[in-house]
């Protein structure tokens, strides 16, 4: 028989939030890591009695799941207790927008945090550490992040696009009334924003370009990509709260894509160097193949059209803009 594995230490922020609430059943019952990977949940959140108080509310429920994978569940106010050790870090804890808002008016709030956590991540973190940023505005506070994080490496720092790629998946499978698994190759280019780029370009289905199975140059132009780029906004608008079970989910899927090598390519915002255009030093989203537990490589063989160019230029434009606004939290 072989040995139990070692627990592997998981810290989660904003644990008492939507997205805490969503994701930390699916983490601890091994959807993330695996039905065989036992767990230490370290849990993040303001000090401030009413977040603390609901997140013991959560750790109770956790309990009371009797998880046979959760070994431990750290609750702190303290990012230096939360991210010590941890092999996966998964940054929620942030302001969401309301109506009317973007996800870039959040950065001057949100930013500092990631300071914050960036230098405690640095300090604590285990040596490998995969951080995954999912608070808004995801890719520029990733960048800030890992920038004040200089013992580890920033190839480490990966922010969550991957919504944005379910999103465009189910609407190509919609539209072309197929199964969502016939929908390949979607990827997610650049900002999570309303400029991002989901390229049907080099999208299939069912094995065939997705344009030719479409056959609607206007409705992936004109419907399809503001559809997906403002899906987070016409969920606050629904809802009245942004997505929660969707991005939870998202964020299980970003990992578990990560986790897992030699899967198919998967969107994901990293530090660009270069490829597709974008300033280098940025963090945009691009296909990546996982190569190892946390390390993968960017699929630069993307052909894009000239409208595609077009698009990954804007994307690319908002992202320089929101460095060029967090150029005093960069470390
Ligand atoms: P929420 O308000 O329900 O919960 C956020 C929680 O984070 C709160 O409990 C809050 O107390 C906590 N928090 C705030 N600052 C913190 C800090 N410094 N350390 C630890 N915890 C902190 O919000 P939510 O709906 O869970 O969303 C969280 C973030 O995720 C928002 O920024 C939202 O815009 C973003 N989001 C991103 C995506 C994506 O696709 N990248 C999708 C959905 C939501
Ligand atoms: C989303 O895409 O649903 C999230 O980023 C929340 C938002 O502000 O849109």
């Amino acid at each position: 028989m072989s040995a139990a594995k070692a627990p592997v230490r998981v810290a989660v922020t904003g644990a008492a939030g939507q997205i805490g609430y969503s994701i930390l059943p699916r983490i601890a019952a091994g959807e993330m890591l695996g039905t065989d990977q036992p767990l230490i949940l370290q849990l993040l959140e303001i000090p401030v009695e009413g977040p603390q108080k609901a997140m013991r509310g959560v750790a109770m429920e956790l309990d009371d799941c009797a998880f046979p994978l959760l070994e431990g569940i750290v609750m702190t106010d303290d990012p230096r207790v939360a991210f010590a050790d941890a092999e996966w870090a998964l940054l929620i804890g942030s302001k969401p927008r309301g109506p009317g808002m973007e996800r870039a008016d959040l950065l001057k709030d949100n930013g500092a945090i990631f300071v914050e956590q960036g230098k405690a991540l640095d300090d604590v973190a285990a040596d490998d550490c995969n951080v995954v940023v999912v608070g808004n505005p995801c890719n520029t506070n990733c960048m800030i992040a890992a920038s004040q994080a200089k013992r580890l490496a920033p190839e480490r720092f990966t922010a969550m696009t991957r919504l944005d790629q379910n999103r465009a998946q189910a609407q190509l499978a919609k539209k072309s009334e197929t199964a969502i698994a016939d929908v390949e190759n979607i990827i997610i280019f650049g900002n999570h924003s309303p400029t991002m780029y989901a390229d049907f370009e080099n999208a299939t289905i069912s094995g065939k370009p997705a344009v030719d199975v479409v056959s609607d140059d206007a409705w992936l132009k004109e419907e399809f990509l503001p559809t997906v780029g403002k899906r987070g906004a016409a969920i606050i608008e629904a809802r009245g709260l942004s997505s929660a079970a969707s991005a939870a989910n998202a964020a299980i899927d970003h990992v578990k894509s990560l986790a897992t090598p030699g899967g198919p390519l998967h969107s994901i915002a990293v530090r660009s160097d270069g490829n597709y255009g974008f300033a280098e030093g940025i963090w945009a989203s691009v296909p990546v193949t996982t190569t190892g537990v946390g390390t993968y490589q960017v699929d630069t063989s993307f052909q894009h059209s000239e409208f595609a160019v077009g698009k990954l230029g804007v994307t690319n434009g908002e992202l320089v803009e929101e460095r060029d606004t967090v150029s005093s939290m960069l470390g």
